[in-house]
């Protein structure tokens, strides 16, 4: 594990945003700034990190974490389904092929937890269109995984969950895309549960993004990644689960933990500053993440990654 003062040192050199208009449009998510061109996108994965919907600063290292996360996975599960990725010419950027996203995002969940369980609990979780269990308990196992999808707003709007009926119905999705793509949903969280596992973690819920290129579905964005799943430590969750304690999270959760606990905030108002002791922090659990799925030792230099970046992306020719 990187130590502590290298994470500190770190902190000045973050990307926030990357401005590199001889990519092609520039398209910004809360996380990436995406340059598309012709049939391709040039995806890189800032430092930035979003919370309720809103980005709250930087983390050190977190989007290569990120993104050498994804192209980790991508590999392991490239007999499942096509993906995206086309090539990788620096660790926070990724070159994909450009889809066109379903407008539907595939949340599939092995646990009830999170927003689920708060909904649940209220009796408001019926927006799924799903006969849920009766007495289900936080942070309990299903018998087997169940998706949860939602809409994929647009930006600077909340997802919100929408049943399998409504997405037919509507004819968001036709029901052959949608049966192939639940299909490889499961397949998918099949696999990344099995992996996790095996490295003493637990795949708790994740959602993918899916499009189509000429037809035929492709899975795009990232996967499994932190920002995108829940992880817990797979050692004592059944004595925590059994006291009703807390799991031990290695995912996004902390900083929503730390948003509402430290600051009451849930996504209203203006956001928090992040401290640059919570910022250390959460960069190491991204690297600890990476480095238990991986099992490789997390190594980067401290400096610019916006310089290391242009440098890498002029070196293989993508920019001039
Ligand atoms: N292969 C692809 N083709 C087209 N779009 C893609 C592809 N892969 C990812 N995307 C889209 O690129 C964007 C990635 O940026 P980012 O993850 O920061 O966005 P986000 O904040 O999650 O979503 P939003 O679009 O709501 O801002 C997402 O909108 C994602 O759906
Ligand atoms: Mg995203």
């Amino acid at each position: 594990m990187i130590p502590d003062d290298k994470l500190r040192a770190q902190l000045p050199h973050t990307l926030r945003q990357i401005d590199l208009p001889a990519l092609g449009e520039l398209y910004r998510g809360k996380v990436r700034d995406n340059y598309a061109r012709g049939d391709e996108i040039v995806m890189v994965t800032t430092d930035r990190i979003s919370a309720f919907d809103h980005v709250l600063g930087t983390i050190p290292f977190k989007g290569e974490v990120l993104s050498r996360l994804t192209a980790f996975w991508f590999e392991k599960v490239k007999d499942l389904a096509p993906t995206h990725v086309v090539d990788l010419p620096d660790p926070s950027v990724m070159v994909v092929k450009r889809a066109k996203p379903l407008p539907i995002e595939i949340v599939i969940r092995g646990y009830i937890t999170g927003s689920l369980w708060r909904d649940y609990q209220a009796g408001k979780a019926g927006a799924y269109g799903i006969e849920w269990p009766k007495g289900l308990r936080k942070d309990q196992r299903f018998d087997r995984p169940i998706i949860t999808p939602s809409t994929k707003a647009e930006y600077g709007k909340h997802d919100e969950p929408i049943s399998e009926q409504e997405i037919l119905a509507q004819g968001l999705v036709s029901k052959d895309l949608w049966r192939e793509a639940t299909a490889v949903a499961e397949r998918l969280f099949q696999r990344g549960q099995e992996w996790a596992r095996s490295r003493g973690l637990i795949l708790v819920d994740t959602k993918y993004e899916m499009g189509t290129i000429d037809g035929k579905l492709v899975v795009i964005d990232e996967i499994h990644t932190p920002d995108s799943s829940r992880y817990w430590v797979a050692d004592g969750y059944e004595d925590r689960f059994a006291k009703g304690a807390e799991q031990e999270m290695l995912d996004k959760e902390n900083i929503r933990q730390w948003l509402i606990k430290e600051h009451g905030f849930s996504g209203h108002g203006t956001p928090p500053a992040l401290s640059d002791d919570v910022r250390v922090m959460l960069a190491r659990k991204y690297i600890e993440v990476f480095e238990r799925l991986t099992g490789e030792t997390f190594a980067s230099d401290v400096g610019s990654v916006e310089e290391r970046i242009q440098r890498n992306l002029r070196a293989k020719g993508y920019l001039g």
